[in-house]
């Protein structure tokens, strides 16, 4: 019988793994999982870890969740896939249909791609595309936000700004325009989120203004940057980017990858904002964390421009094997089920408001200098003095004391640096969650022991 120790044998004499320093493996034990269930995941030692990250914040209805389970099921009888180029199915026109009924106002195409970043770079390409079928050759720039995450592929890469991840491929990466971040962590004292992401729109509105010219389009994630350590921010300054963007002739792209399907306490968060983006990024959540698919949603103006005769060459001639893998969509179809039947929205408030009761006290700590909350994701910062927020040095990990202690206490807490989170599937329970605050308080006195 396999066990943790023979697998991990195995495995790292194989396998390269993703976001690992692989010589932490000397000393840290990797964790085959042999099964899964709602929140829980299982080792092949028997030991039980509930899935406070959503497996990278894709997992949302709980692993091996029996009504996802079985339309897969039934779509591996009909089809497990096809080429979309010429060929269609009918998983994927149900789905565009219904992603253009639940999605903001006027977005009705809907383009695939087969994971987050290369949906990113098809919005990317596709803004510029659009530029030029207008015969505007000058719009060849994107803006970004400071700490902001998009993926990783190159231009994914690019319109990042997340150090850790983007700093050594820089020299291979295009140049973009960079925003201040909204991130409210940032606010003086006395200041409202809103106030703070009024004031950092400023810098955003100074460089549409002088660079409108040769701007194709800002990027952002909504409300939360999530690999750039949680950090939050207020629907007000979406509301103004829709504006400025309309008034500077600029495209507005919506990464809602990490964010949409719930995870900010409404189904999209553009909606806290009332605005409907260019192109609206989707992925992760889409199929409920089973399978890879990312959704691009674009409206008419977008699709008219690229309409025409094949010899204008005006067409998007852009392309991934396994676009709109059918298996992927049955998936994400269970998905909208889900949402629909279960009245989900409305039900995760309760846990909302659990996650913040568990942790109202986090804020005494003396280590700890804020406690936020956007929906469905919680985030705790640890630093070094609280007073003036100096944060743990990144050499000491911190926050892989917080993973460790939780992993022999039943939890997968996985900390951005100095931040421990909670960004679990919707299936949990309040006992769950009040186990992980206890788990997250005790790993964050160690941890901040010296
Ligand atoms: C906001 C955001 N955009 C894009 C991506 C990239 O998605 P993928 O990992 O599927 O390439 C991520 C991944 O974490 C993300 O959080």
């Amino acid at each position: 019988m396999p066990n943790n120790q023979s697998l991990m044998q195995r495995d790292l004499k194989v396998l390269w793994h993703p976001c690992t320093q692989m010589k932490d493996h000397e000393t840290l034990p990797l964790i085959p999982i042999r099964r899964g269930e709602g929140v829980w995941l299982e080792d092949f030692d028997g030991n039980r870890y509930i899935d406070a990250v959503s497996s990278w914040w894709v997992n949302i209805f709980g692993h091996a969740n029996p009504r996802i389970n079985d339309r897969i099921k039934g779509q591996l009888d009909q089809l497990e896939h096809v080429i979309l180029a010429g060929f269609s199915h009918e998983p994927i026109i149900e789905l565009s249909e219904r992603l253009v009924a639940i999605t903001p106002d006027k977005l009705n195409h809907c383009f695939y791609a087969d994971n987050g970043s290369s949906g990113i770079e098809v919005a990317l390409k596709m803004s510029f595309h659009y530029w030029l079928n207008q015969g505007n050759k000058k719009k060849t720039k994107f803006v970004t936000l400071g700490n902001s995450y998009h993926g990783e592929t190159l231009a994914a890469l690019a319109v990042g700004n997340v150090e850790l991840y983007k700093k050594i491929y820089e020299p291979l990466l295009m140049t973009t325009l960079t925003a201040p971040s909204p991130d409210c962590y940032a606010r003086e004292e006395g200041e409202t989120w809103e106030q703070y992401s009024l004031r950092a729109f400023e810098g955003m509105e100074e460089i549409l203004r002088r660079n409108h010219e040769e701007i194709c389009a800002v990027i952002v994630e909504p409300l939360v940057q999530c690999a750039g350590n949680m950090r939050m921010y207020h629907p007000v300054y979406l509301k103004k980017l829709r504006e400025a963007c309309d008034r500077y002739q600029v495209h507005m792209i919506a990464d809602e990858i990490a964010v949409g399907f719930g995870r900010t306490g409404t189904l999209f968060a553009c909606e806290q904002a009332d605005i409907t983006p260019d192109f609206l990024c989707l992925s992760k959540a889409l199929t409920g964390g089973y399978l890879p698919l990312c959704a691009v949603l674009t409206h008419e103006t977008i699709y008219q421009a690229f309409y025409d005769e094949y010899e204008t060459m005006r067409g998007f001639l852009h392309s991934h094997s396994y676009t709109g893998n059918p298996l992927a969509c049955a998936a994400a179809l269970a998905t909208l089920d889900i949402f629909e039947q279960d009245n989900v929205i409305e039900n995760n408030q309760k846990l909302i408001r659990k996650m913040a009761a568990a942790t109202a006290h986090f804020t005494d700590h003396p280590n700890i200098a804020e406690v936020r909350q956007t929906g469905m994701i919680l985030a705790i910062e640890m630093v070094k003095n609280k007073k003036n927020k100096q944060p743990f040095a990144w050499q000491e990990r911190r926050g892989l004391r917080v993973y460790q202690h939780a992993l022999q206490n039943q939890a997968l807490l996985r900390p951005l640096g100095n931040v421990v989170y909670f960004m679990p599937p919707y299936v949990i329970s309040e006992e769950q969650i009040d186990h992980l605050a206890n788990v997250a308080w005790d790993g964050i006195n160690i941890a901040t022991q010296d």
